[in-house]
């Protein structure tokens, strides 16, 4: 064979692993999806080999290479937009311009990026915030948190407490003109973690009085104690966020030091002393039988309690919102949840659907039968604009 030949043959079989995805006949634009996979696969992989390298810590890289594209603050017609810190924590308000005779909605938004990228200030989250503005006439507030691998558990859930604390007293809300019985709160993905967990905190906060008028979940995580759920079981190899990825970003979260991503990856990592927990994720209770179809439960084998000492905050409800028991849910907010179908963290949102439900609390599921993780972020596909539209018109109809 000459080297010609040989080059072409790497080409070829590269060019099958990087393309090479069978999808579910009811996605929609499939070549698109495939490319986009084909681009996180080659950005994963380039990222692991250079951490291996000794060159960076993964997820630095990462963010290296994902090239996210950041916006200034810049107003428009319609819109002042500002970045701002909202006690220290920074912040970008977006305020409409149009003058109104009344107060107005007020929407606190928590971006998404796996706790270790995204901001408020990406062209994805600005240009959601903005549209939330023409469409819903809101007040919009994104917030920014710290991020791993620098920082670590509880500072991202510190980081927007504390901006929304501030964002929900009296002075402020008068300051930009917000209806204090109109206040929601939204996150997508990790910010839909932190939505819950922060939407939970508020309930028992004595210092504040203001409380939440709805909290909207897109695709959110909300638990790591079993990473065997069906939709884990399904999902484990699908575009764009795998089983491998999830896990080390939860443990990401957590700590730098890789074994409890090694413990996550086999579900050994939850010790005895907090067995009673899985009650609360017990996908066999808490999955309406379509999901459960074909799936037999078996509880985690417990690890050794070395992991949960070190990195106590894996069992932490601010961590884990479906931690919570049932008299703290019942006092939550009206509640809306997106999940997609092919998604490892569909399970999370579907056991939350049903505990909230459980506890009497009103909660909207909207379920994406073909939907992926991270669908309303995917400018450009068709269902970026449907996910949209559909949390849009919940938004105008109960905030
Ligand atoms: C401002 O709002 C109008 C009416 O909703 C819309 O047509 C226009 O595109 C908006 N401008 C920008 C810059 O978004
Ligand atoms: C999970 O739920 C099933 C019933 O659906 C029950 O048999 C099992 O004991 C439960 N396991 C735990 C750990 O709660």
């Amino acid at each position: 064979m000459g080297r010609k030949t040989i080059l072409l043959l790497i080409v070829g079989v590269l060019g099958a692993y990087y393309v090479y995805t069978p999808l579910p006949d009811n996605v929609e634009e499939p070549w698109k999806l495939v490319l986009m996979n084909a681009h996180v696969k080659i950005i994963t992989n380039l990222a692991l080999f250079a951490e291996l390298l000794g060159i960076d810590h993964f997820l630095n890289i990462l963010t290296l290479f994902m090239g996210l594209q950041e916006v200034p603050p810049t107003s428009d017609e319609n819109v002042t937009v500002m970045d701002t810190t909202f006690n220290n924590v920074p912040v970008r308000v977006y305020v409409p311009k149009r003058k109104s005779e009344t107060l107005r909605r007020g929407l606190f938004y928590i971006h998404g990026g796996g706790g270790f990228s995204g901001s408020a200030a990406l062209l994805t989250y600005d240009f959601l915030s903005r549209r939330t503005v023409d469409r819903l006439d809101a007040v919009v507030i994104s917030t920014n948190y710290r991020l791993a691998p620098k920082y670590h558990f509880p500072d991202q859930f510190e980081d927007v407490y504390n901006a929304l604390r501030w964002f929900l007293r009296q002075d402020v809300l008068d300051k930009y003109g917000v209806d204090p019985e109109r206040v929601g709160i939204s996150g997508d993905s990790a910010g839909g973690n932190l939505a819950a967990a922060v939407t939970q905190q508020l309930i028992d906060d004595p210092d504040v009085k203001i409380k939440l008028k709805t909290q909207s979940l897109i695709y959110p995580a909300l638990q790591t104690l079993d990473m065997d759920l069906p939709s884990y079981q399904e999902n484990s190899h699908f575009p764009v966020l795998s089983k491998s990825l999830i896990a080390r970003l939860w443990s990401e979260m957590f700590t730098t030091d890789r074994s409890l991503e090694e413990a996550m990856l086999v579900n050994q990592h939850v010790p005895v002393e907090s067995s009673h927990l899985f009650k609360y994720v017990n996908w066999s209770s808490l999955l309406p039988e379509k999901f459960k179809r074909g799936y037999f439960y078996n509880s985690p084998t417990l690890g050794s309690s070395e992991l949960a000492k070190k990195y106590p905050g894996f069992l932490d409800v601010r961590a884990a919102p479906l931690l919570a028991d049932d008299d703290k849910l019942r006092s939550l907010p009206l509640t809306y949840v997106i999940t997609c179908q092919y998604d490892v963290l569909r399970d999370d949102g579907i056991m939350y659907v049903t505990r909230l439900r459980n506890a009497g609390v009103r909660v909207t599921h909207n379920h994406i039968e073909d939907g992926l993780h991270g669908a309303l972020s995917y400018h450009g596909f068709k269902i970026a604009y449907r996910t949209e539209n559909q949390y849009m018109n919940w938004l105008r109809e109960n905030l």
